[in-house]
């Protein structure tokens, strides 16, 4: 391959950058040229790209968000826009194609590899970590971190006032983040979309806790299990506790990725290059352990992600 192309595409995650810095150095190293589309693959459809050499990508290992920007294209998810797509890589000389995103992005990859027999190699990147074919995605870690810190700060004022704070935090379909985020923080509950929970079960809780000396309490919602503010109305009504709400949002999208995830990004991205220089393709790079591992995009994408069960017990064990 003389020339390959780089996108970050859906919902950006903190360590993108440094994923696209690795996979520019990688190819580079191997004597391959790589321009990055702007706006994901509606870069790719309106030819908006720039040749990304050694020095385009210095000093992005730090910083949060997209240097390539992105975009939910939906213009891509027609087969006119991707025969655009596939028409103006071809033009321009692209000869594979390296996708750093979430499922959707990679759903995006898996359509160019199995309509246009395109070479693409997907990179994880999310915040959400709830891709399958590997332990971790980029951006999981950060955003993690920043949930706890902010979650830590709550916790002070809840304690100090004794009152109850539910804090919501981002996952539509999964509560990856939520767990985790509960468990380094020591939530007394811990909601999210996978498994049903009983709000009047929660105010029981509660009302036992302030019997045996608890006085504050913390619960982190996943946003597709419930919305804070609806589940701090119902324990205002039903318990004696005074209760407070927050959304997390976007905050937990942004900043500079911790050092987990820059050398993640770096090591995925690294490998992508490689693995797309090497002749793979229709493929996604991951973690499993400490070791890079890549697995066939349909399976990676036909497969679901479950939130292990251990952690699920510790996150009840932990709140009595
Ligand atoms: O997939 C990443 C994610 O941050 C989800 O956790 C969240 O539900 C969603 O994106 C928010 O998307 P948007 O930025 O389009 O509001």
């Amino acid at each position: 391959m003389q020339k390959i192309g780089v996108i970050t595409s859906g919902g950006d995650a903190p360590g993108m950058n440094a994923a696209v810095r690795a996979v520019v150095r990688a190819a580079l190293g191997r004597g391959c040229e790589v321009v990055g589309f702007i706006h994901g693959y509606q870069g790719i459809i309106d030819n908006e790209f720039l040749p990304l050499d050694s020095r385009a990508v210095g000093g992005i290992i730090t910083t949060g968000g997209t240097m390539l920007r992105t975009a939910r294209s939906k213009p891509f998810m027609t087969a006119e826009g991707r025969s655009k797509a596939i028409e103006n890589l071809k033009k321009l000389g692209v000869d594979g194609l390296v996708v750093i995103g979430g499922d959707g992005s990679l759903t995006g990859a898996l359509r160019l590899h199995e309509e246009f027999d395109f070479p693409v190699m997907g990179v994880p990147g999310s915040i959400d970590n709830d891709i399958s074919g590997t332990d971790f995605s980029i951006g999981f870690d950060t955003a993690v971190n920043t949930a706890v810190e902010a979650i830590d700060r709550v916790r002070d004022t809840a304690y100090s006032h004794e009152r109850v704070f539910v804090i919501e935090v981002m996952g539509r379909r999964n509560g990856f983040i939520a767990v985790e985020a509960g468990l380094a923080t020591g939530a007394e509950a811990v909601l999210i979309p996978e498994i049903p929970y009983s709000l009047l079960e929660i105010c029981d809780s509660l009302r036992v806790a302030a019997e045996r000396g608890k006085r504050s309490s913390i619960i982190v919602v996943a946003e597709g299990a419930a919305r804070a503010s609806d589940i701090q109305e119902f324990i205002t009504k039903n318990t004696p506790y005074e209760a407070r709400y927050l959304v997390l949002g976007h905050m937990q999208r942004g900043g500079s990725p911790t050092a987990f995830d820059r050398v993640l990004a770096l090591r995925l991205g690294a490998h992508a290059a490689n693995r797309l220089l090497s002749g793979f393709r229709g493929e996604m790079v991951g973690v499993d352990g400490n070791h890079l591992v890549s697995h066939p995009l349909s399976y990676v994408l036909s497969s679901e992600r479950v939130i292990d069960p251990e952690k699920l017990l510790l996150c009840e064990v932990m709140a009595r």
